[in-house]
């Protein structure tokens, strides 16, 4: 007979006990930090209760703990950290730009190289501007739209993130920017055409993840998709792609995976080398809106916009590391991970699966399949808490919330003993829905 709610939270809590017994460094840095850091944290997805890990270092695949365990990196840094702990092109990249002289005051050959190479292999960015993250990049773009079309409205999707103050994951929020948004149902082509053609306002732009990244890795269906395009280029609106987590999953953004052609593209993470970036761009006649030569330009201003270290760490990374053949290699080892995941669940018996695509992925603690984002919450939190506490315990780090993204440091055998350790703890806890 499945287990209650409460047997469920008993043997949860017992992970996290153990968790807790076994960390005492990191819960004692915590403490330490929340003397000056609310909640000693500055980054709210990096809390969990009882307290988060504290990491000292990392090199490779590899992350040390406060505690001195050893762990495997599943997470690499939430999709950014594509190229693993310290990668040694990046670090003489890095050097270099460091020797070479940092904080000019000026503009350097390094953004229009960086421009180039990002060109060159998202050849849909005709023209593109950095920021310092992807969160600014989508804020640029949104105001990119609305400049160049004359009009407020935005769509935007329940369930989906585009940085802390774009977040939609319980929908409208009081820590949103002001926009004047409307919220489609992501991969529900008629509800959000409906609401499309019974705006009350025209529409500047649609803004949409190829695939739910933070809302669960659930992949966008290419024809929702194209849907939304259309309606967007009848419309008058522009078609805005937040490729900010998704880039990494083909050689040319998965926008080409799907036949999309947006407007305007957002992109982040992995780009900056390790170094922190976004990117925003796409039509010329766009984005020469920001054309500071010409009378009545839209400003957009950024002391670290072209900071010498990321320019630098950027180009070396898309060019010498990450490359397309890189990129093709590293996501079909995502697939092949994640399907072996799935046949464990299967054979287990568990009502769980993992989404996504290629080298990203999210654990779901229900059966099959998860193709919306408010399928997630219904989800068996306790499940999935005590996957990740047992993980944390056999060597594996991953998010709290089920995420995984592979790096260029993982090898084929990294992924065996991680299949073989969620394997382990489905077996351990299989008498809860036996
Ligand atoms: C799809 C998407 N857009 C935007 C962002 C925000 O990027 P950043 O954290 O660099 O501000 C993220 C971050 O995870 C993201 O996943």
């Amino acid at each position: 007979m499945p287990a209650t709610t409460a047997a469920w939270i008993a043997a949860r809590d017992a992970a996290a006990d153990r968790f807790a017994t076994a960390n005492p460094e990191s819960a004692a840095q915590l403490a330490h930090a929340a003397e000056i850091l609310p909640g000693g944290n500055t980054r709210s997805v990096l809390y969990y209760p009882p307290f988060p890990l504290v990491m000292a270092s990392g090199m490779g695949a590899r992350l040390c703990d406060l505690d001195g365990h050893e762990y495997r990196d599943f997470l690499g840094e939430f999709t950014a950290g594509i190229y693993g702990h310290s990668h040694p092109v990046l670090a003489d990249a890095l050097h270099g730009a460091i020797k070479g002289g940092m904080n000019l005051s000026s503009q350097t050959r390094g953004e229009a190289e960086l421009a180039r190479i990002i060109t060159d292999r998202f050849p849909f960015f005709q023209s593109l501007r950095f920021t310092n993250s992807g969160t600014e990049a989508n804020i640029m773009a949104l105001i990119a739209a609305r400049h160049f079309t004359g009009r407020s409205r935005v769509m935007v999707f329940s369930g989906a993130y585009h940085g802390g103050p774009l977040s939609f994951g319980g929908g409208a929020s009081a820590t949103n920017l002001p926009f004047d948004f409307i919220y489609g149902r992501y991969n529900d082509t008629v509800a959000t055409l409906t609401t499309l053609d019974a705006s009350d306002a025209p529409v500047a732009a649609i803004l949409v993840e190829g695939m739910l990244g933070a809302g669960g890795c659930i992949p966008g269906d290419p024809a929702f998709l194209s849907e939304l395009q259309q309606w967007a280029h009848a419309n008058g609106a522009l078609f805005i792609l937040d490729e900010v987590m998704t880039s990494r999953l083909h050689p040319h953004g998965l926008q080409s995976a799907l036949g999309l052609s947006p407007d305007l593209t957002v992109m982040g993470k992995y780009l900056g080398g390790g170094m922190p970036i976004g990117v925003f761009g796409g039509r010329a006649d766009i984005m020469a809106r920001f054309d500071p030569r010409v009378a009545g330009a839209v400003p957009h201003a950024g002391t670290f916009n072209n900071n010498v270290m990321t320019m630098q760490a950027g180009a070396v990374g898309l060019t010498q590391v990450f490359t397309e053949e890189a990129c093709q290699s590293l996501n079909a080892q995502g697939e092949r991970l994640r399907a072996r995941l799935n046949t464990v669940c299967t054979a287990r018996g568990a009502p769980a699966h993992y989404t996504g695509i290629g080298s990203i992925m999210n654990l779901q603690c229900q059966p099959p399949h998860v193709t919306r984002p408010e399928q997630v919450a219904r989800e068996n939190a306790e499940m999935k808490d005590m996957v990740f506490f047992g993980l944390i315990e056999r060597g594996f780090y991953t998010a709290r919330r089920g995420l995984i993204a592979l790096n260029l440091c993982l090898s084929e055998g990294d992924c065996d003993d991680l299949v073989a350790a969620f394997d382990d703890i489905l077996a351990e806890m299989a008498h809860l829905w036996a």
